[in-house]
């Protein structure tokens, strides 16, 4: 099993370039099926996630090239079912933007249960109200979200609570419906925008992306279109709060800081320096983080994905802090992991962490859960005093391209090994040392 190692108490410094959005790529790459003419995208992260959804889209019938790392093509003409059943298509979360995209080029989808991290019950039920408000019979057959429609046609549809993946999944079905398509109570997430201007450029007509409100006039026929993904929100915060923790200096390069203000919000907030560029920003850290409180909340709130790389930032901070989740209920099993590390961290009714900053963490061996669960464990590795050994990096490699590699430019005493492989952990060991 492979392992990150990491020796701590060494300051992030150096640059880090931010690759594109995983979770916005998930939408396109979907999206990318729904016209039979070529399709190219650009700044397409290397991550495990994307290279499984490509491998579902092949089994489909696509064609997909693979330009260089971060280009590819798809062609969608010679798709020739509209099954995904395959033990990909249950490994990731975004296999099910493929029902929104079959329903609405081919009125008909079949599609596993998607999988995807644990980090809560995650149910679909928007997702599936959507579709039949525009028509599609949906039923949950086998394991499979199977939907068909004789005719998919516009209509008003309310969510009575903001979800990213059931916006952009209606978004994909309803740019080929017959007629206006109204979803309220949008979400707002920059990736939802993303998958709607690259909808866009493919001749779809979509309207209010980014706002409460979408409005969607169905084309008949999208065309071929060239697309650049937006820099990966989550990837940037993560290393602007390991350069924060490590009392680093770091440049994050290719972002968009609008999309990083609530990160940025809270650094400022317990004594982090943040210097915002036009894309890019940097993190100057030099004392103990102030205590604060935080609770998620959908964009341009902050980010869920982000509640773990702030919990284990304030294990340090200089007073008590309270962490509350609000959108997942499971997203704090990363906190076990860091009270072997020292930290002083209780969870209450499942949804509140309750922080005493202590003045150090001590390495310790833990274990990835989930993925920024796991890459927050990394960030403690490097936070701490010692050896940590962060089990179960499959979960991180499935999100963030290049991890180590990039920890390691910045400065990180960190290296991937096979848990088998003494030889590696001794060499590395005296290297760091
Ligand atoms: C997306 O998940 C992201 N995943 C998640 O990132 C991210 O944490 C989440 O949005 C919130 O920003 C992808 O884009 C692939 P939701 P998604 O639908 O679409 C409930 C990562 O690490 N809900 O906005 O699944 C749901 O249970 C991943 O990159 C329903 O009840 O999130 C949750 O409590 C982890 N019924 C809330 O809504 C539904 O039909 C928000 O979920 C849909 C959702």
């Amino acid at each position: 099993m492979e392992q990150y190692i990491i020796k701590g108490g060494k300051p992030l410094v150096g640059e880090v370039t931010i690759s594109g959005y995983k979770n916005a790529a998930l939408g396109i790459i979907a999206a990318a099926i729904m016209t039979d003419e070529t399709v190219k995208i650009e700044n397409v992260p290397d991550i495990r996630d994307i290279e499984i959804l490509l491998n579902v889209i092949e089994e489909l019938g696509a064609k997909v090239e693979r330009v260089n790392k971060h280009t590819i093509k798809i062609n969608g003409s010679k798709i020739n079912t509209v099954i995904a059943d395959s033990d990909y298509v249950r490994k990731i979360r975004g296999s099910y933007y493929l029902v929104g995209a079959l329903l609405g080029k081919y009125r008909e989808a079949q599609v596993a249960l998607p999988g995807g991290c644990n980090i809560g019950s995650r149910p679909i039920d928007r997702h599936i109200k959507g579709f039949a408000a525009l028509g599609a019979d949906v039923k949950i057959e086998h394991g499979l979200i199977c939907a068909r429609a004789d005719k998919l046609v516009g209509n008003s549809i309310y969510f009575d609570e903001s979800s990213v993946g059931a916006t952009i999944n209606v978004m994909l079905a309803a740019c080929m419906a017959e007629g206006q398509t109204i979803i309220e109570n949008a979400a707002k997430e920059p990736h939802v925008v993303d998958v709607a201007n690259f909808l866009n450029s493919m001749g779809a007509n979509i309207k209010g992306a980014g706002t409460d409100v979408i409005r969607i006039k169905g084309v008949s026929k999208l065309h071929g279109s060239e697309y650049t993904i937006i820099p990966d929100q989550i990837e940037a915060g993560t290393f602007m709060f390991a350069a924060a923790a490590s009392l680093g200096d770091v440049l994050v390069r290719n972002v968009i800081p609008k999309h990083l203000e609530a990160f940025t919000a809270k650094l400022l907030e317990v004594g982090v320096r943040v210097i915002e560029y036009d894309d890019a920003v940097r993190v100057i850290a030099d004392k103990r983080p102030n205590s604060t409180q935080v609770k998620t909340l959908p964009y341009p709130g902050f980010l869920t994905d982000m509640q773990p790389m702030m919990t284990t930032l304030l294990t340090l901070s200089t007073g008590t802090s309270i962490v509350t989740e609000s959108i997942f209920e499971n997203r704090f099993k990363y906190v076990d992991e860091l009270t072997k590390m020292g930290a002083s961290i209780k969870v209450v009714e499942s949804n509140t962490a309750i922080i005493t900053g202590v003045e150090r963490l001590t390495g310790a061996i833990v274990s990835a859960s989930d993925l920024r669960g796991g890459a927050a464990l990394v960030m403690a590795g490097l936070m701490a005093e010692g050896y940590t050994v962060v089990e179960n990096v499959e979960y991180i490699e499935r999100g963030y391209e290049d991890f180590e590699r990039k920890m390691q430019k910045l400065g990180a005493a960190i290296s991937k090994v096979d848990s088998k492989d003494t030889k590696a952990i001794k060499k590395f060991k005296l290297k760091v040392s």
